[in-house]
């Protein structure tokens, strides 16, 4: 739900905008100032998650070297690819070319007029798709791509993540109630255009220009400050924790280690002996020969990618006179002098409760 104040603003938006893009936006990039759809549409299709600077190189090479739709669909992917190479993203040239045939083999050559036609063709998404049928044919329809979804999220304080289907539904809502009135279908290539240069220029992610934006005494995130809340993030995944209790059996400064099995976490590495309880843990120390009495020492906490493991230290002193340790024997189990743990691989929050111990005494 919009606000009043954003509610007016809606009406006083395209107008608005198109005035300062005639006066301040760009009107020289080498795909302005045609309606030749062709060279609209690839300019669109690199300028996708690609920055104008970098574009504009490719952009001459490419239309030098295919100078329309034909030429483009005649050529071999090979030659495409090539041209294309250091671009990035490289499905948007198999799809450029195979986009090209399409208009030749299914459009004569020409490219279609409507958004619903051009959304066919391989490569076209909705929001390029209204960016070429509004430059090369006036048509009244919004584009809303990531720099579009920022400046109507900030302006008009639209919450929540644009990534997300809701939200992204009622971006294209608003963006949709907002282009130009039907009786000015001049307006429509200056507002996509503005559109783009609003968001390029002035309302950027990091530090927005909001001196010379034209619509800063109704933005609601500059009115509060949250430029740089809006928009929202993508919502971060809360992670499952995992809890493990750990032995630091000592005998003086040596330490008990075990190897790791060689797949899942700490993979082979030297590690303290592990139980998933306390009780386990007591059980696992006194089958070890430990001395009675464990004694717990700080929790500590480990982020993995997938998961938290909260991290359960005790220690006890292994009892010199309690005789067998079979353990011992065993080459998945060292004794390690503190000094010595550089060489062996031990996870770092267990180095780091490891080396808290150095000098201390039971
Ligand atoms: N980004 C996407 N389309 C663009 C265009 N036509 N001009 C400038 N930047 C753009």
């Amino acid at each position: 739900m919009l606000s009043s104040s954003s509610a007016s603003l809606v009406t006083h938006f395209s107008p608005r905008l198109v005035a300062w893009q005639r006066e301040y936006g760009r009107h020289d990039l080498p795909w302005q100032n045609t309606r030749d759809a062709y060279r609209i549409w690839l300019s669109e299709i690199m300028l996708q998650q690609t920055q104008v600077a970098t574009v504009m190189p490719y952009y001459a090479r490419f239309l030098a070297r295919f100078p329309d739709v034909e030429a483009l669909a005649a050529a071999p992917l090979d030659d495409v690819m090539a041209l294309w190479a250091g671009l990035g993203y490289y499905s948007r040239a198999r799809n450029l070319h195979r986009c090209a045939q399409a208009v030749v083999e299914q459009h004569g050559g020409t490219f279609p007029e409507s958004v619903e036609a051009l959304t066919q063709l391989p490569g076209i998404g909705r929001s390029t798709a209204a960016a070429i049928a509004s430059f090369a044919f006036g048509a009244r329809a919004t584009i809303l791509d990531g720099n579009v979804k920022r400046v109507l999220t900030r302006v008009f304080g639209v919450e929540g993540f644009p990534g997300e289907k809701r939200v992204e539904n009622a971006l294209w809502l608003l963006a949709e109630s907002l282009l130009p009135a039907a009786s000015a279908p001049a307006d429509v290539s200056a507002y996509t255009q503005g559109l783009m240069d609003l968001g390029a220029t002035l309302c950027v992610r990091g530090k927005p220009d909001c001196g010379r934006c034209p619509f800063a005494g109704d933005c609601v995130a500059h009115a509060s400050g949250r430029q740089r809340e809006l928009p929202a993030s993508k919502p971060k995944k809360a992670v499952p924790t995992r809890r493990t209790w750990m032995l630091v059996l000592r005998d003086g400064d040596t330490v008990m280690l075990e190897k790791r099995p060689p797949s899942g976490i700490w993979g082979g590495l030297w590690s303290l002996p592990e139980a998933a309880d306390e009780v386990a843990l007591a059980e696992r120390a006194q089958a070890f020969g430990a001395q009675a009495g464990v004694v717990a020492l700080g929790s500590l906490s480990h982020t993995f990618t997938h998961f938290k493991l909260d991290i359960e230290p005790r220690m006890a002193e292994l009892d010199r006179f309690a005789g067998l340790h079979p353990e011992l024997a065993d080459e998945a189990t060292a004794w390690v002098a503190l000094r010595d743990l550089d060489a062996y691989g031990v996870p770092a929050p267990v180095r780091k409760l490891l080396d808290g111990l150095q000098g201390t005494l039971l």
